[in-house]
């Protein structure tokens, strides 16, 4: 069993958690059952923490909200990201350390440096062996969004500038580490994106 840790981030809409479904059917078909969880949440008690985040009626401060994502990473990684790899499991994460880059870093303007060592206090320096950017104008994803049954969240009310800078960061990162990271067009249809997907995660499978 190959020990794989795949991350989706994107913006709001973009159809990551739809793509990550679709992963899991393709690695199911091959025998490997992966773990799949999510940031913020994952555990019971990062779950807790990620119903206060995103509640419209809260209003954490920018270090407030940048704290809670760590709690709720440190416990999520502690408990089932890092024991799974250690048991050879193929996990997928949607939403990971870079979403806090982008969400707390270039959209409510924290430190970066500072973000990124909390980052790897909460993960102990766990890094992905890949993740997949799924990129999309915001104004789109947002649509899609508010189309969707089901609430708007805390964050996707934010305005769109807040957005845009989100989206930039998100393609700023994936040209920092190319080796980690596959763009991938969130436009097209959800047939191509899935064989993206599939072109980028197959050869790490090994075997
Ligand atoms: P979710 O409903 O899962 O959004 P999406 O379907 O777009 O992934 O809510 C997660 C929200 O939390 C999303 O708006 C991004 C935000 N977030 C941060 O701001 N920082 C973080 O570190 C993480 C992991 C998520």
């Amino acid at each position: 069993m190959p020990r794989l840790f795949i991350t989706f981030e994107g913006g709001e809409g973009s159809g990551k958690s739809t793509q990550l479904a679709r992963l899991a059917r393709r690695l199911a078909a091959r025998g490997i059952e992966p773990v799949m969880t999510r940031e913020p949440g994952g555990t019971p008690l990062a779950e807790g923490i990620r119903s206060l985040l995103l509640d419209p009626a809260r209003r954490p401060g920018a270090t407030a909200e940048a704290l809670m994502m760590q709690a709720a990473r440190a416990d999520l990684v502690a408990t089932v990201i890092r024991p799974a790899l250690d048991q050879g499991r193929v996990v997928l994460c949607d939403r990971y350390d870079d979403s806090t880059l982008a969400y707390q870093g270039a959209g409510r303007g924290l430190d970066d440096a500072m973000l990124r060592g909390w980052n790897r206090t909460a993960t102990g320096g766990l890094v992905p062996d890949l993740t997949l950017l799924f990129d999309l104008d915001p104004a789109v994803g947002l649509a899609r969004r508010a189309g969707a049954a089901g609430d708007t969240n805390r964050l996707d009310r934010e305005p769109s500038a807040f957005h845009a800078r989100v989206r930039e960061r998100f393609l700023a990162l994936a040209r920092e580490a190319p080796a980690r990271w596959r763009v991938l067009d969130a436009t097209a249809s959800p047939e191509a994106i899935e064989a993206d997907v599939w072109r980028a995660v197959e050869p790490r499978l090994g075997g």
